[in-house]
């Protein structure tokens, strides 16, 4: 391993060209080193060891890592689904969410998401420069997972901002301890008071249907707890900022955005392909469960990988000029914004119709919006929006 190229992702040129930088690599190396652990650069093998059952969950040492205290939040945590391996105990946990979330039953959720989209836009001024993030970015993906909890929206922004505050543990710093802690704590309170709220009223909504499925026996009451807590940590943050993504790589592209406003059958396409070019997930973690070997690299048990999604999109055997972006790809493999296997993301359905929703409505109401400021940082693990301020109407 120690002879591996090594990808430093606090260089500038990774900083300033992050998928160009992963391609060029990618096109000399098909596994390297970093500083975090292995990292795998091709498609095919980045899409056989998300799936391989030599590799497991890495967040138990991602938990260890950060030094999370003795307490609720690390007993939430080594409880949640993110700390089971491939077995029983995964497949009881998901199998429920899964199917409240599968392709069928997310787009149940189709029309009250472009309600929720509908009220939130019809707030946001449209002949100034406004901030994007804070009007539309945060507030649909934390409105939805109100409407999921059958809680108030005044709810959302303590949502957003609580769901911001916990994916920091990607950041890999322990530094951010304190406040993810906090912010874990106070979540747990959270969901059990929105589970009392949603038994004291049982109704047709997600939350209620999980409290069926904990009554049928499907999971426990502590499982139903969990995953309020974890549909808020995994929603928001991921959801925002790959909201945020698809607006600025739509809206740099004004004959793009235009055509996408008269021929909304072309959005899921548009969709994907801006999932393809900038991915949320630059890279998803695993850990070797057992010696491995890759390419001739042997992977000691214990080492984290990551599968690198971002070099694996940029991948030209299967994306041709993959800096371009078209919508006239066909017959290539999945993208791997969500994952894959048994850990693959369970709202990759839902948030794909949030994403497609909010394009569909932002594109037909403002044809001519004008990005006023648009900024990126990459970490090695996400694609973050920090800024994003347009102007929705300006020329009306
Ligand atoms: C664009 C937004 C999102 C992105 C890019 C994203 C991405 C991911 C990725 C990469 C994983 C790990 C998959 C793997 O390692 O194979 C994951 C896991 C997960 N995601 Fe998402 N996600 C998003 C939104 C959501 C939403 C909206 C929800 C729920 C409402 C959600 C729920 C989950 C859950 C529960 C897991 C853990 C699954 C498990 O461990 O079995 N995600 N997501």
């Amino acid at each position: 391993m120690s002879e591996l190229p090594e990808l430093d992702f606090s260089s500038e040129e990774y900083q300033k060209h992050p998928f160009e930088t992963l391609a060029e690599l990618a096109r000399k190396w098909r596994v390297a080193r970093s500083k975090r652990g292995v990292e795998i650069l091709d498609y095919d093998l980045c899409r056989n060891m998300i799936l391989d059952r030599r590799f497991g969950t890495g967040h138990p040492r991602l938990m260890h890592l950060l030094g999370l205290p003795e307490g609720r939040a690390l007993n939430y945590k080594r409880e949640s689904i993110s700390f089971y391996n491939r077995g029983d105990k995964r497949r009881k946990l998901r199998q429920p969410i899964a199917r409240l979330m599968s392709p069928h039953a997310s787009e149940a959720f189709r029309q009250d998401i472009k309600s929720v989209i509908a009220d939130i836009i019809s707030d946001i001024p449209t002949h100034s420069s406004v901030d994007l993030i804070a009007r539309l970015c945060d507030p649909t993906p934390s409105q939805v997972y109100c409407y999921w909890v059958g809680a108030n929206k005044e709810d959302a922004s303590y949502i957003a901002r609580t769901s911001h505050t916990v994916q920091q543990v990607h950041t890999r710093n322990p530094e951010k301890t304190p406040e993810i802690v906090e912010a874990f704590d106070s979540l747990l309170d959270y969901a059990e008071a929105r589970i009392a709220a949603a038994r004291k009223a049982p109704t047709d909504n997600l939350i209620s249907d999980l409290v069926r499925a904990a009554d049928n026996g499907e999971f426990t009451d502590d499982d139903l707890r969990n995953w309020i807590i974890k549909l808020a940590e995994a929603n928001t943050d991921n959801s925002s900022h790959q909201i945020a993504s698809t607006i600025i790589e739509l809206a740099s592209r004004p004959t793009i955005w235009q055509r996408l406003g008269e021929d909304p059958d072309a959005i899921p396409t548009a969709v994907n392909e801006v999932m393809r070019i900038h991915p949320r997930s630059i890279s998803t973690s695993r850990e070797a469960l057992e010696d491995v070997e890759i390419e001739g690299v042997h992977i000691a048990k214990g080492t984290p990988v990551f599968a690198n999604i971002g070099a694996a999109h940029w991948d030209e055997r299967y994306y041709p000029e993959p800096e371009k972006f078209s919508l006239e790809r066909g017959g290539q493999p999945a993208h791997l914004n969500f994952g894959g296997g048994v850990f693959s993301c369970l709202g990759r359905y839902a948030i794909t119709i949030e994403v497609e929703e909010v394009v569909r409505h932002m594109t037909k109401a403002f044809p001519r919006i004008r990005l006023d400021k648009a900024e990126f940082s990459h970490s090695p693990m996400f694609t973050d929006v920090i800024e994003l301020r347009a102007t929705l109407a300006p020329f009306e």
